[in-house]
């Protein structure tokens, strides 16, 4: 009896002990077999390139000592300009013909021509990497060139190999349809039924918003951006316009006006939000003048100033906040973030830096907590 119980029991435990390792089976086998039987970028080098290239990219083995021309020395920085990511790519896949260096493609995936690319340039190759690249351009090198070609005009194979073929970022056509906001707005999420991947997740939103920069930079507006932007009609660090003054005080009755939709904003999510994402452009204490607010033009708004406060209440920041501005860098949010989450953010920057009656001079962050507290 006992033991018939017991074994009862074990039985359950074998069944429940099976299910876990099923379910770990099915969850984790990928993963695992990726490690198990996928070789690294590096191995595949060594297995398969330093015999002539060096296991350092040297160049100089015992193999390559008849070669005409050379294995390329992956260290010489001459002609590493030459070396783009593109043509290696091209030169691995196909090899160079009439030379010792045959086409890899039978032997080696695509996505394994890459990789090794990334491993000589990340390794052998340092001094392309850190001397002249900003972060932008290394992100761009790294990630997109192999689709959007080394300078912008789309791959060779990506033209006929890809449908629709990657965005060719030179000509007029792309100035006018890619704002800054659509560019971030596609990169992060991708263009469903393209091969164009959503890199959020993979790329950090700063390193987004890098490369998408230097994609403007370098080959959207190379004689910058400013030549295309309509002149500035808007409120920079302390500028004003007439016609914002002209507007005239908000009175007192449209400062108590509620969030539209019948939303309260949460501050205290919107300030992390607003820290995180904002202050890069409007500062920590919304006077406009975030680390990245050096490169912009027009300049993001400054919520301190008194035409901002005589201009703005809950609703009107709403639609400021979710609709941006088309000729600036200033996104619309109502893209990536919900309703609630714009009036979380909008009750922060109303309450922070708008309100009337408070301090206009910027303060220590941290005292905003008191404007936090005090709420509505
Ligand atoms: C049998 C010797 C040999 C092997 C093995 C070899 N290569 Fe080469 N590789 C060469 C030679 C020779 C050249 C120079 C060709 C030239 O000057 O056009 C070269 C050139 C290159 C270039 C520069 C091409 C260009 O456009 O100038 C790259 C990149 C390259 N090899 C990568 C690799 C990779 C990656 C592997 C391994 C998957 C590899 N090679 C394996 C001999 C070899
Ligand atoms: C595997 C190929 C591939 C890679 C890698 C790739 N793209 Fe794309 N990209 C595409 C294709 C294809 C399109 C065209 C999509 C379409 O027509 O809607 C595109 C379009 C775009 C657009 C225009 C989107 C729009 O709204 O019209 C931008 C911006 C862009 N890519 C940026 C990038 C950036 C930045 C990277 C690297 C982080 C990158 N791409 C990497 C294939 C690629
Ligand atoms: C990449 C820089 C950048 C980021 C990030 C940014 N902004 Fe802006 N923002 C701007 C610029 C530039 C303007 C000025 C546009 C103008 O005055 O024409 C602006 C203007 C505004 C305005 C006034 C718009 C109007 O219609 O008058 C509000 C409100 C605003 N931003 C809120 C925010 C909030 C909230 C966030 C974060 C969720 C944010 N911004 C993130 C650059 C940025």
């Amino acid at each position: 009896m006992t033991e018939a119980v017991s074994r009862g029991n074990t039985h359950r435990t074998k069944i429940v002990l099976s299910f876990f390792i099923f379910v770990g089976f099915v969850f984790f086998q990928p993963i695992l077999s990726a490690w198990a039987t996928e070789p690294s970028s590096q191995e595949l080098y060594q297995k398969y390139c330093a015999s002539c290239h060096g296991r350092k990219g040297e160049g100089s083995t015992a193999l390559s000592a008849g070669m005409d021309p050379p294995p390329r020395k992956f260290t010489d920085p001459s002609g590493l300009v030459e070396l783009t990511r593109d043509r290696m790519i091209q030169s691995i896949r196909n090899g160079r013909p009439g030379t010792a260096m045959s086409g890899w493609d039978r032997i080696l995936t695509e996505a394994q021509i890459m990789g090794v690319v990334d491993y000589i340039q990340d390794r052998l190759m340092p001094s392309v990497r850190s001397a002249n690249a900003s972060p932008g351009r290394r992100l761009f090198a790294q990630h997109c060139s192999v689709c959007h070609g080394d300078s912008g005009e789309t791959a060779v194979w990506a033209q006929s190999g890809l449908n629709p073929s990657p965005r060719n970022f030179t000509n007029d056509k792309a100035r006018q349809e890619l704002s800054l906001e659509r560019m971030l707005f596609s990169v992060r999420f991708g263009r469903p039924e393209t091969a164009m991947p959503a890199w959020s997740g993979r790329l950090t939103d700063t390193e987004i918003q890098e490369v998408v920069h230097y994609i403007r930079n370098a080959f959207l507006f190379p004689g910058g951006e400013k030549l295309h932007v309509k002149e500035a009609d808007t409120v920079g660090n302390g500028n004003v316009l007439a016609e914002e003054e002209n507007e005239g005080s908000l009175n007192l009755e449209a400062m108590r006006e509620p969030m539209p939709q019948n939303l309260t904003g949460d501050p205290e999510w919107g300030m992390r939000f607003y820290l995180a994402n904002c202050s890069t452009c409007h500062g920590k204490n919304g006077d406009g003048r975030g680390p990245r607010s050096e490169f912009i033009e027009p300049k993001p708004r400054n919520f301190r100033h008194p035409s901002s406060q005589h201009k703005y209440n809950r609703p009107r920041l709403f639609e400021a906040i979710a609709k941006g501005e088309v000729r600036s860098e200033m996104p619309a949010w109502e893209k990536v973030l919900s309703p609630q989450e714009i009036a979380n953010v909008g009750e922060y920057v109303f309450l922070t830096f708008i309100k009337p009656g408070h301090d206009q001079k910027p303060e220590k962050p941290g005292t905003d907590d008191k404007d936090l507290k005090r709420g509505e």
